[in-house]
């Protein structure tokens, strides 16, 4: 194996920098060159003519006179125009054939020469080039959400350019849309080992996800500092944190800082129940509880007519007006009372993208560290369509499509007990 990629997709976590790192050291401990593709799937899918001609030219000479791979080249000529109706034939035999031997350039540097509109796609990655990312947060790659993916076309394109650059195996680093991609990408002949990159933590199969554990601490922290500043006020305190079908990130942060209630998407809940629940704590004499929201959770919570409700009660709201942070605060205040029958002022903070902002814990950076190189070492393996997790604190693998199986019975992996604990303690 001479050459393999790396790309981030989907949300950016913190931990994705410090994994292209590991990939890119257990790469060169091989001798392996690593290229990194920018901006995610759209990285790898021009369709440029010019290339496609010179692959097409030399794959033919590469090939000679065996008819039968003639006949497979010419059909995958005529799949990537497009202009092939209905299902591809499966391309992996002559893709896996001439492994490496369809490459239109020993030297990367010099493909950039050549095909200098690829440069904003592709760059190279040597160690030099990467150690100093390993701690920054973002990515360093740039990510994005790729539509065009979803055209079969467009992923043989994404194929047949990395095969032209001599790619023989591609890290992809992001979530469950990311993973799907990378299968597609090994359904047609590019092999693909998958890292669990985003901060929500809502991968079924595995128990951590790179990113998760920043997000977590990043909330941590906030709500402590907010915590303050209920206590000394006695103000109760709604808290939305990320996790769009996932409340890991709230239920973890809710543990760890000791706050009263917490709202996920996991467990259907109304406003009611929660006002019921601050009001015991405020009978209770706790002024400044703290309510964490996953932002998904309006997703699993009773009709509520917010609009009426706030109305009715004197505060403007415009009409349609759907339930958030703020809102929830707005609609607590005026359900739960202080002991001379006062409404209690509630405060709100959505605490957003700084989730995902944050250098990568040491948690972050040490799966990080085990993913990549885990991914490279199954690369050499010729192993495929597989994702690494971690099980018992350990780091393993497991086919794609397992993994993404466990996705329809996601929501009952959630920790019930402990959310249970939260809301009773
Ligand atoms: O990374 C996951 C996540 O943070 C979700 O919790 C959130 O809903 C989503 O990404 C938002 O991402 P963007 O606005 O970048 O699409």
């Amino acid at each position: 194996m001479k050459r393999i990629a790396v790309l981030t997709s989907g949300g950016d976590a913190p931990g994705m920098n410090a994994a292209v790192v590991s990939v890119a050291r257990s790469a060169a401990l091989h001798d392996v060159r690593l290229i990194g593709v920018i901006r995610g799937y759209n990285g790898i899918i021009r369709q440029d003519e010019k290339l496609m001609r010179a692959f097409f030219a030399g794959a033919k000479k590469v090939i000679g006179d065996n008819e039968e791979d003639l006949d497979m080249l010419a059909a995958l000529k005529k799949a990537v125009s497009g202009s092939m109706g209905g299902a591809f034939p499966d391309f992996r035999p002559l893709l896996n054939k001439y492994q490496g031997q369809f490459c239109l350039a020993n030297d990367f540097d010099d493909f950039l020469r050549k095909y200098p509109e690829f440069m904003g796609d592709f760059v190279s990655l040597d160690l030099d080039t990467v150690l100093d990312i390993a701690d920054r947060p973002g990515t360093h790659l740039r990510t994005a959400r790729c539509e065009a993916f979803l055209n079969p076309v467009v992923r043989l394109a994404g194929v047949l350019n990395l095969t032209a650059i001599g790619v023989e195996g591609l890290v992809v680093i992001g979530g469950d849309g990311s993973f799907n991609g990378a299968t597609r990408l090994c359904e047609l002949g590019m092999p693909c080992v998958a890292i669990p990159g985003t901060i929500d933590n809502d991968l079924a199969y595995t128990e951590m996800t790179l990113g998760y554990d920043t997000a977590v601490n990043v909330c941590v922290q906030a709500v402590r500092q907010i915590r303050a500043t209920s206590r000394s006020h006695d103000r109760p305190h709604v808290v939305e944190v990320m996790g769009r079908a996932c409340g890991d990130i709230a239920l973890r942060t809710a543990v760890a800082t000791g706050a009263e209630i917490v709202i996920v998407p996991e467990v259907p809940w109304s406003v009611e129940e929660v006002a019921k629940k601050l009001q015991k704590e405020i009978a209770g004499g706790n002024y400044r509880a703290t309510v964490i929201v996953a932002e998904g959770a309006y997703e699993s919570m009773a009709p509520f007519d917010v609009y009426g409700f706030l109305m009715e009660r004197g505060k403007q709201c415009y009409p349609g007006e759907t339930i958030s942070a703020h809102r929830l605060a707005s609609i607590l205040k005026r359900l739960c009372y202080d002991k001379d029958k006062q409404w209690v002022e509630v405060r709100s903070t959505v605490l957003g993208y700084t989730q995902r902002g944050e250098s990568p814990s040491a948690y972050d950076a040490a799966f990080a560290f085990e993913a990549g190189n885990r991914a490279v070492e199954l690369l050499r393996k010729n192993e495929e369509n597989v994702v690494i997790g971690v099980k018992e604190g350990r780091v393993f693998s497991m086919p794609i499509f397992q993994a993404l199986k466990l996705q329809d019975k996601r929501k009952d992996f959630f920790n019930r007990r402990l959310y249970n604990l939260v809301n009773i303690l």
